[in-house]
């Protein structure tokens, strides 16, 4: 049987390597297999949690939508819409945030780093960003997730308010408990800068990160100077695994040429990274030239791009609004 496959990305500019190797490569691999049912939402919604500028956040609408489509998704196979143009979100989101218990979104990191120091100062939406995000997942009966590593404890928080709605109301199965889809090896992509933290759209240096619309010439200035150590390329796992830089070049290598880590290790042992990085530089260039190609252009035909939206509007809005009728019967609306 195929899979029921949903997933979603914040139009917040700057859609990075991160993204695309940790999310939507794997989009794309999911559209392309006939028997899954695919939908891929731009959580705008999601993206308000922290101030935006409404002109530059409409652009990253596009942006999004235009990433997407130039990546392989193909919006004839699959429902690409804009979150906040199914209003059965935001009206789940609220339910279920009457489910949700404040000591299970107590735990969740992402706010913590998100938030920092002042807390207090945190909007609330940045707080309860995961009931939304489980609201989006359970609005399709959702077998399946695909997300980069850093979104598995709100697929965890998901899972767990599904099965307290399921218990709560005496309603087995009413929501699908959906499964994550988090590649193994290659599920948290590192900054170019720093090893040890995530590669992000919101990092104020640009060379921490690869952007999906950067050319040639950009992809070869970052990737030499991205940061790396004073030794070799290793010979082994055990090696490499001490060497935060090292590991994350390579393993973008492997993920972006399908090889596993051990080949690519092979292949550059012992060599320097200046030779690595050459090699590094052209396969990325031959990956993601093509898209920022892509995106270019489709940004140009804003129409094209509206009628793609809508017409995943109208599907989307079909499948939600008949699952938040049925949960308003159950609640006794
Ligand atoms: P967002 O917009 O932060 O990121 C989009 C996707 O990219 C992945 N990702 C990464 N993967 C590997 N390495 C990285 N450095 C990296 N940075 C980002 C993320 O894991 C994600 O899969 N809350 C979500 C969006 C969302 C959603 C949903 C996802 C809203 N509703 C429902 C799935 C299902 C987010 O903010 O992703």
């Amino acid at each position: 049987m195929g899979k029921k496959i949903f997933s979603g990305v914040q139009p917040t500019g700057n859609l990075h390597l991160g993204n695309y190797l940790g999310a939507i490569k794997n989009f794309v691999k999911l559209n392309n297999e006939d028997q899954n049912d695919c939908i891929f939402c731009i959580v705008d919604l999601h993206a308000i949690t922290v101030a935006q500028d409404p002109k530059k956040l409409k652009d990253n609408i596009y942006e999004t939508a235009a990433t997407f489509i130039a990546s392989g998704i193909d919006p004839k196979k699959s429902i690409i819409f804009n979150q906040s143009s199914v209003s059965a979100h935001s009206e789940a989101a609220w339910i279920l945030s009457c489910v949700a218990r404040m000591g299970w979104l107590n735990r969740m990191t992402q706010f913590k780093e998100k938030a920092g120091k002042d807390k207090e100062k945190a909007s609330i939406g940045l707080y309860s960003y995961p009931v939304l995000m489980a609201a989006d997942i359970l609005l399709y009966d959702t077998s399946h997730v695909p997300v980069g590593d850093d979104q598995k404890q709100h697929l965890e928080l998901c899972r767990d308010i599904a099965q307290k709605f399921n218990n709560d109301f005496n309603v087995d199965d009413f929501f699908k408990i959906p499964e994550p889809l988090i590649q193994k090896k290659f599920s948290r992509i590192m900054s170019l800068r720093d090893g040890t933290k995530k590669m992000s759209k919101s990092e104020l240096s640009d060379l921490s990160r690869i952007n999906l619309t950067d050319d040639k010439d950009q992809i070869i200035n970052k990737i030499k100077k991205a940061k790396t150590d004073i030794l070799q390329l290793p010979a082994t796992s055990a090696d490499l695994e001490k060497r935060p830089e090292a590991k994350n070049l390579m393993s973008i290598y492997s993920s972006i040429t399908d090889v596993n880590l051990d080949d690519t290790i092979n292949k550059f042992s012992g060599k320097n990274f200046s030779e690595f990085k050459e090699n590094l530089s052209e396969v990325l260039i031959d990956e993601i030239n093509p898209i920022s190609n892509e995106i270019k252009k489709l940004l140009k035909e804003k129409s094209f791009l509206d009628q793609i939206l809508d017409s995943g509007r109208q599907k989307a809005d079909k499948i939600a609004s008949e699952k938040l009728k049925k949960i308003q019967e159950i609640m006794g609306f």
